[in-house]
């Protein structure tokens, strides 16, 4: 596991676009998952302002690791946030984007994803493996869109599961454990003075992290980066100074 601490959100951004730039690189085509939420965005405005042209869109393919089941024109669509923030400003082929269609019947549209994972992906260990899923954490402990409430949704046989948020009671369509864990690459993209609570029982492998979904994120590859800012990382920098 690797720590890439930033003093704040926008050198995340940036040390994280460098680090997307060099997956992107790494071979002919990449398969790549995106989050949702505030630090993703931050991300996609970098790479679509400074990055843009740093990328052969052609060979990158993009999916999400979870979805609300909204309409995309939707606010509350991660789809949209994307385009609005990254793929409307880049040169990125309409076939290389593959939303989960958050419009559809949940159940329907969880195994229909999980159908074509299966089909698009390349395999390691007879599961479909993206090149990297790119990850957010919930001052809940949540990651992806699978809750506290819901850990058991980690362990499903099944790629894709329909889950819902405890608040809101939003569905939302989600990527499951064997899928993040069989990942070549698993990013957290994690910024705020919020999350330095979660960030510092994960790493630090409290006992009370059990019940945080994000502590389950064990790549089989052993490759897992954390970008967090300085606010995020505040009690993990404490007990390593
Ligand atoms: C979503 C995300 C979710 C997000 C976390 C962190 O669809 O909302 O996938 O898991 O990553 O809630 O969000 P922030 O980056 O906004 O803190």
């Amino acid at each position: 596991m690797n720590l890439n601490i930033s003093s704040s959100k926008v050198e995340v951004a940036k040390n994280f676009a460098d680090y997307f730039v060099t997956i992107c690189k790494s071979k002919p085509i990449v398969h790549i998952a995106l989050s949702g939420g505030s630090t993703p965005k931050i991300v996609f405005d970098e790479l679509a302002a400074n990055y843009a042209n740093l990328i052969d869109w052609s060979k990158v393919h993009l999916y999400w690791g979870d979805e609300r089941c909204v309409w995309p024109y939707e606010d509350d669509s991660n789809y949209k946030m994307t385009n609005e923030h990254l793929l409307s400003k880049i040169n990125i082929p309409e076939l290389n984007i593959h939303r989960i269609k958050g419009e559809n019947g949940p159940q329907y549209e969880a195994a229909h994803y999980s159908q074509f994972l299966n089909i698009v992906l390349p395999k390691t260990n007879k599961i479909p493996t993206f090149d990297l899923v790119i990850l957010g954490l919930g001052d809940d402990g949540h990651t992806a869109s699978i809750f506290p409430n819901q850990i058991d949704l980690w362990n499903s046989e099944n790629y894709c599961e329909v889950a819902v948020h405890p608040i809101s009671g939003q569905k939302r369509i989600t990527i499951t454990g064997q899928l993040i864990n069989n990942a070549e690459v698993v990013a957290f993209l994690v910024t705020g003075e919020s999350k330095s609570d979660r960030v510092a029982e994960i790493l630090n492998k409290n006992d009370i992290a059990k019940i945080y979904p994000a502590s389950l994120v064990v790549p089989i590859s052993g490759n897992l980066e954390w970008f967090l800012d300085e606010a995020a990382a505040a009690q993990v920098i404490s007990t390593q100074s």
